[in-house]
């Protein structure tokens, strides 16, 4: 396809020919937040003329150049295996949620690869792609970069998965950068106990991944593809780059390769939307102030018992501030001055407005990045995933507060509330991270689209690889140098020990022949 793209030519003031080209995205996680995020790549693509063909769990509106396969029977496959109840249960081992997410998953491939849909996208002869993008989660759908042999670039609407990491040559550290999932108490006081933990952990994650997902994924792998799939690790470290959702204020900071490009300043935040009259009136409204409550997609309803959402309702209605409850639950008796919804469309809308002056957060990532993006402080209760991390890392810098969802009652919610509505410091520290937060070089879409262009024109980025990724351990680790080191020191210390005794003993005769 040769579409020369004028308005391109004509912004930037300069002859490039800009061809559009086939990209493949692939985005299978079956929760919005892993969607949205990219949504405005898609379409920004999409609009400079690149023919986009996304398989999504959650289907965007349609537009020109983009073609969707719907991937939305994940849901129904996480739901049947418990998942969100699962990972939110902090007895569950690491070993039930692996189990919960391996089986979604696998059913949700088998069905794709099996559908019409899955099968024209492996079959038809005329699909040409220039691009894949995929999920740097899961190393399913990496296959179709060596099946059309095409440069693949990672995506993570959070920090990506371990592998990827490795695989993009970023340094990974026990201490440092603890895994994300990893449960601590604080990541800059670890314990001995936490450092030897997270050292096991880590080192456990990739004999697991290596030696049992990636093989179990290429026998999968191979009913479709046949038998010549290599093997994934192989797949996998053909990755030309990495956009990753993470930023400062958000994550501990990490050292990271230059194909490694960082996209957490809010992508999926657009411009700032009127709300409908209603809601602006109920905000207007709120003289002493309002709150927004909301757990995300994936915490339903369901997800809190029944004593929770009464000892909720019961904090809301006994508090002088207006409430907007996000929950797909329905109350006998709801005072006036709280207002309860299945969803708000428009929830950085309603953080932006001045009234709002908390935010009940479950600290998913982007939640958070649109409540300091607005300035607001945060009253965290964290689920399970990255939640923890999230909000650990603003309770140290001192935008916000946690309560833990074990501990949710009446008197706990208060407590927090007031906390934040009496100390000026919370909302201080918010409005301050919200100005660091907006203040970047380049707005995050553009450098997105700019980076996937590049590795379209140069088909690949091998020039930016970690030179670590091509040399065996003992080189990166000096064992070699070390030791040829250490072999000297010994060398000198014993040769000299040696010369000394000769002399001592040499001094010592001659002095007893003498006195003799
Ligand atoms: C765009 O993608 C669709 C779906 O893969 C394909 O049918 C179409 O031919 C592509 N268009 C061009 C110009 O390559
Ligand atoms: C995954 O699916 C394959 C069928 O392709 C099946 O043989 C295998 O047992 C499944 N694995 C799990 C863990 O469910
Ligand atoms: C890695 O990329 C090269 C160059 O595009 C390609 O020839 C090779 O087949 C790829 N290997 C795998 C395992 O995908
Ligand atoms: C539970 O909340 C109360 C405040 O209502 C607080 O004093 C207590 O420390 C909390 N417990 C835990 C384990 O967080």
């Amino acid at each position: 396809m040769l579409a020369v793209n004028i308005s391109f030519l004509i912004f930037l003031g300069f002859i490039s020919i800009n061809y559009g080209a086939n990209i493949l995205a692939i985005m299978p996680t079956a929760s919005f937040s892993h969607q949205v995020v990219f949504r405005p790549l898609w379409k920004e693509l999409a609009n400079k003329g690149h023919n986009i063909t996304l398989v999504t769990t959650d289907l965007m509106e349609n537009m020109p150049n983009l073609t969707q396969i719907d991937l939305s029977y994940g849901y129904s496959h996480y739901q049947k295996q418990n998942f969100v109840d699962i990972i939110s249960n902090d007895s569950s081992s690491f070993y039930e949620m692996a189990m919960a997410a391996r089986k979604a998953t696998n059913e949700t491939n088998n069905q794709f690869f099996q559908s019409p849909e899955g099968q024209n996208l492996i079959h038809n002869p005329d699909n040409l792609f220039d691009l894949l993008v995929v999920e740097a989660q899961l190393p399913t759908m990496m296959v179709f970069s060596w099946w059309y042999q095409i440069p693949f670039v990672g995506v993570s609407s959070l920090d990506c998965a371990l592998q990827y990491h490795e695989s993009a040559g970023n340094p990974i550290h026990p201490i440092a950068n603890p895994d994300t999932n990893f449960p601590l108490n604080d990541v800059f006081e670890m314990t001995f106990w936490e450092r030897l933990n997270s050292f096991l952990y880590i080192n456990l994650y990739r004999c697991l991944i290596r030696f049992l997902t990636f093989r179990n994924e290429r026998r999968m792998l191979q009913q479709y593809f046949g038998e010549a799939v290599p093997n994934i690790v192989d797949i996998q470290n053909n990755l030309s780059l990495l956009l990753i959702d993470t930023n400062p204020i958000f994550q501990p900071v990490r050292p990271l390769m230059p194909n490694t490009i960082t996209i957490g300043n809010g992508m999926h935040l657009g411009e700032s939307q009127p709300l409908t009259a209603d809601l602006q009136d109920f905000l207007d409204d709120a003289k002493e102030g309002a709150i927004y409550f909301s757990l995300g997609s994936n915490i339903k309803g369901k997800n809190l018992n029944d004593t929770v959402k009464k000892s909720l309702l019961e904090a809301f209605t006994s508090m002088p501030y207006k409430v907007l409850w996000k929950i797909d639950h329905k109350f006998d008796k709801v005072p006036k001055h709280v207002r309860i919804q299945k969803w708000f469309s428009a929830q950085h809308d309603i953080l932006r407005h001045p009234n709002i002056k908390v935010f009940i957060t479950q600290g998913g990532l982007q939640s958070m990045q649109e409540s300091v993006h607005a300035g607001k402080p945060m009253i965290g209760i964290p689920f399970f995933g990255d939640q923890h991390m999230n909000v650990k890392r603003m309770v140290q810098l001192g935008y916000g507060l946690k309560v833990h969802k074990h501990n949710i009652t009446k008197q706990s919610i208060q407590e927090a509330v007031e906390e934040i509505m009496d100390k000026p410091i919370y909302t201080e520290n918010a409005q301050e991270y919200g100005r660091i937060f907006r203040d970047v070089e380049v707005p995050n879409l553009d450098k997105a689209v700019w980076w996937l262009e590049y590795v379209i024109r140069h088909k690949g980025a091998r020039h930016l690889r970690n030179p670590m990724l091509e040399m065996p351990f003992w080189q990166i680790y000096m064992l070699d140098v070390i030791g040829l080191i250490l072999l000297c020191f010994v060398a000198v210390v014993f040769v000299g020990k040696l010369i000394v005794k000769t002399i001592y003993r040499k001094l010592i005769v001659n002095k007893e022949k003498k006195t003799n």
